[in-house]
């Protein structure tokens, strides 16, 4: 992967001379462009695209060619992470940030005032124990995890993040295997689309009220639908939720005493995102999207993810946590039973 990124941005730098400069070398020209064609091809087929007509394919072709350079740039950027083709690489920045970055709440001052009108407690975790160097939920517990989904161009990261929280807890608590419903968080927790976005409070307070039912009474679409939720017979609860203190040595705690964490973060940088710690220092992070925290090491934070396990680290992104490109450790929440 390494090897051909160099490969394209050669060509991609190539091209951006080309502009200034009579083209000298048609036939390397013609080869690399041939290369990113040949990528594209494989594209399409891994991620199983097509497009209605040649001028979609060659407008998404072109597309895929500035996100392979915004890629190349990033892993220039970062000292650790790599970037290359997702199954992102022929949407545009745009289409990727109205889709998967947009959570209604994306500045402090409106979510300070915002929380405060919900039932959260911002209780201190005990500082009982010294948390490990290293963690990982999958491998060290507590509790389970269902295997990671595909959220699809819905935004219902939240959802699925809540989900995910509860099904742990459920797992740690009641030792049960569930999968909880994230459609009809979708559909009930607002009264407008559950797509466009939603947030911790609003859905926990929802959990908490209401319950969830099982992912198979009240299955995923991926769009906005009539809340069911009448309908339905057996609801799983939560007494409640917290919103952690913003600080790392207490998440780690809640973490490896307590189970998965939900947290909100910036992943404006992560639509080309394959693998390592991802280091990069947006100036002024914002809070777009839903995910879970579901480890750490000495340097970064474990987050799992919705968008697949062809996506980064086999579904999950490491993050490096000295950083600020995130704003993890001020909006994390665990639930508890
Ligand atoms: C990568 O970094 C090198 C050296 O700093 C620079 O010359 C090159 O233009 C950069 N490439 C991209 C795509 O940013
Ligand atoms: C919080 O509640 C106060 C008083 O009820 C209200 O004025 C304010 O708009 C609410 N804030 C949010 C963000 O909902
Ligand atoms: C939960 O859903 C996943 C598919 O997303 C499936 O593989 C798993 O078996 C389900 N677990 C239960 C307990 O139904």
């Amino acid at each position: 992967m390494k090897q051909k990124l160099i490969g394209e941005l050669v060509f991609l730098l190539f091209i951006l001379g080309a502009f200034g400069q009579k083209l000298t070398s048609s036939k390397s020209f013609i080869s690399k462009k041939s290369q990113l064609q040949h990528d594209f091809q494989k594209f399409k087929k891994t991620y199983g695209k097509s497009y209605d007509s040649d001028e979609h394919e060659s407008y998404r072709f072109n597309v895929f060619v500035e996100n392979i350079k915004e890629a190349d740039a990033l892993n220039n950027q970062s000292t650790s992470a790599k970037f290359g083709i997702t199954q992102f690489t022929d949407i545009t920045k745009e289409e990727f940030l109205n889709i998967y970055a947009n959570s209604k709440i994306s500045t402090e001052d409106s979510f300070d005032s915002y929380l405060q009108n919900t039932s959260s407690t911002d209780i201190q975790v005990e500082n009982q124990i010294d948390p490990p160097q290293t963690w990982d939920i999958r491998i060290n517990g507590p509790g389970k995890l269902q295997p990671i989904v595909n959220q699809g161009g819905c935004g219902s990261c939240w959802a699925f993040a809540v989900t995910t929280a509860v099904e742990n807890q459920y797992s740690i608590n009641q030792n049960l295997n569930i999968n909880l419903s994230e459609q009809q968080q979708v559909d009930c927790v607002y009264k407008r689309d559950g797509c466009q976005g939603g947030w911790f409070p609003d859905a926990y307070n929802y959990v908490q009220k209401i319950g969830l039912t099982t992912e198979d009474k009240y299955p995923y679409t991926g769009q906005y639908g009539q809340c069911r939720a009448q309908q339905m017979n057996q609801f799983y609860k939560i007494s409640g939720f917290v919103n952690l203190p913003n600080d790392h040595s207490a998440i780690k705690q809640a973490l490896v005493s307590k189970g998965a964490v939900s947290v909100g973060v910036d992943c404006r940088l992560w639509a080309q995102y394959t693998s390592g710690i991802f280091d990069i220092d947006p100036i002024y992070p914002e809070l777009n999207k839903a995910a879970t925290i579901i480890g750490y090491g000495p340097n970064y934070w474990l987050i799992r993810n919705t968008w697949g396990t062809a996506w980064g680290e086999q579904g999950h992104i490491r993050i490096a946590n000295q950083k600020r490109n995130t704003v993890l450790t001020k909006y994390s929440f665990q639930p508890y039973l």
